[in-house]
């Protein structure tokens, strides 16, 4: 019955698109997945590896995954890839998910451009797995960024990885800089982006190029959700709605063209932040969240 009545909201969204935001005519809200301008799917909701430990992140990701969670960000600095290899591998074993329904991302970095190709072995092998679905250089370093890529973009043509994309480019000259010396497309740029910092100019560049916009901090990051689980305009929205902060703002990603990757060490909290695919925002609602946008970033990098 929930099931019918979300699929009756749905196709109230799709007649009226002002319901919905502008921003949403890839996102396939009901499924959870856009389609890359690699050809690939990509779930527009995932678990965050950032400051986990090993184990940690064998934890949350097993817990994401049992929980519907199919996408999973991680990156050779977080020294977790093992911990995410088992989790994956524990869950496969244990027959609730496959290795192709799974989206796994991870990040160069700056230190490897150098050496670009043995990163993606490295990356590869630290994971235990034999193609990585996304990989991302973490950050714009134009002395050497452009080399890292280009090891990317052989590392697709040889099968290792599915689709490469970029993080941490905050200005669209920057990003021009790197596509315009590149042969593909980044599919995806992740940057940090919330409530309070909303990436649309970026948001609006990059879709020249088809690249989605995912964001880091989408909470706001450790030490700093509680500014935006405590502000009026969120938590009166999460009051209408019986639901959380947490998950009134990644609803809002998601309605905003945002893929969200909530990081979490919390069993409970991981369970909560994907149940947001019962409920959609209202355009009034929508529209009282972009203006909360401050261009306030939380982290200096
Ligand atoms: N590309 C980059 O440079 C970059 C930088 C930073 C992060 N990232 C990626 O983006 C992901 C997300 O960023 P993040 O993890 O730093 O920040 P975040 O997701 O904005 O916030 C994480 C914080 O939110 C808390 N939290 C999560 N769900 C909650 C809930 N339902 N209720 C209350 N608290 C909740 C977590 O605490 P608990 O553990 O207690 O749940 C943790 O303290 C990272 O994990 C990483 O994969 C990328």
């Amino acid at each position: 019955m929930n099931k019918l009545i979300f699929v009756l909201l749905a196709l109230l969204c799709l007649l009226s698109a002002s319901v919905c935001g502008a921003q949403t005519a890839d996102f396939d809200l009901e499924k959870g997945t856009v389609l890359l301008n690699s050809g690939y799917e990509m779930p527009i909701l995932g678990i965050g590896c950032f400051a986990l430990s090993d184990q940690q992140a064998e934890n949350s990701v097993y817990w994401a995954l049992r929980d519907g969670y199919r996408l999973i960000d991680t990156a050779r600095i977080y020294g977790n890839e093992p911990g995410v290899g088992r989790a994956i591998r524990r869950a496969i074993d244990e027959g609730f998910v496959t290795r192709e329904e799974i989206f796994v991302t991870t990040k160069m970095w700056t230190s490897d451009f150098g050496n670009g190709d043995a990163a993606v072995d490295a990356s590869l092998l630290r994971l235990g797995l034999d193609y990585i679905d996304l990989m991302i250089l973490h950050h714009s370093q134009p002395s050497n960024d452009v080399q890292a890529y280009q090891a990317m973009e052989r590392a697709v043509e040889a099968g290792k990885l599915r689709s490469i994309g970029l993080s941490n480019f905050y200005e669209p000259a920057d990003f021009d800089r790197l596509v315009n010396t590149t042969t593909i497309k980044p599919a995806i740029l992740q940057n940090e982006t919330h409530p309070y910092h909303q990436s649309k100019e970026m948001q609006r560049h990059i879709d020249q190029y088809g690249t989605v916009l995912e964001s880091w901090f989408p909470l706001g990051g450790r030490g700093n959700t509680q500014k935006l689980f405590n502000d009026s305009t969120i938590s009166s929205i999460a009051a209408a709605h019986g639901k959380s902060s947490a998950q009134i703002i990644l609803r809002w990603h998601l309605q905003a063209g945002n893929i969200a990757i909530p990081g979490s060490s919390n069993e409970s909290h991981i369970q909560e932040n994907f149940e947001i695919f019962d409920f959609f925002l209202t355009d009034e609602e929508m529209q009282q969240m972009t203006a909360l946008d401050k261009n306030q970033r939380f982290a200096d990098y």
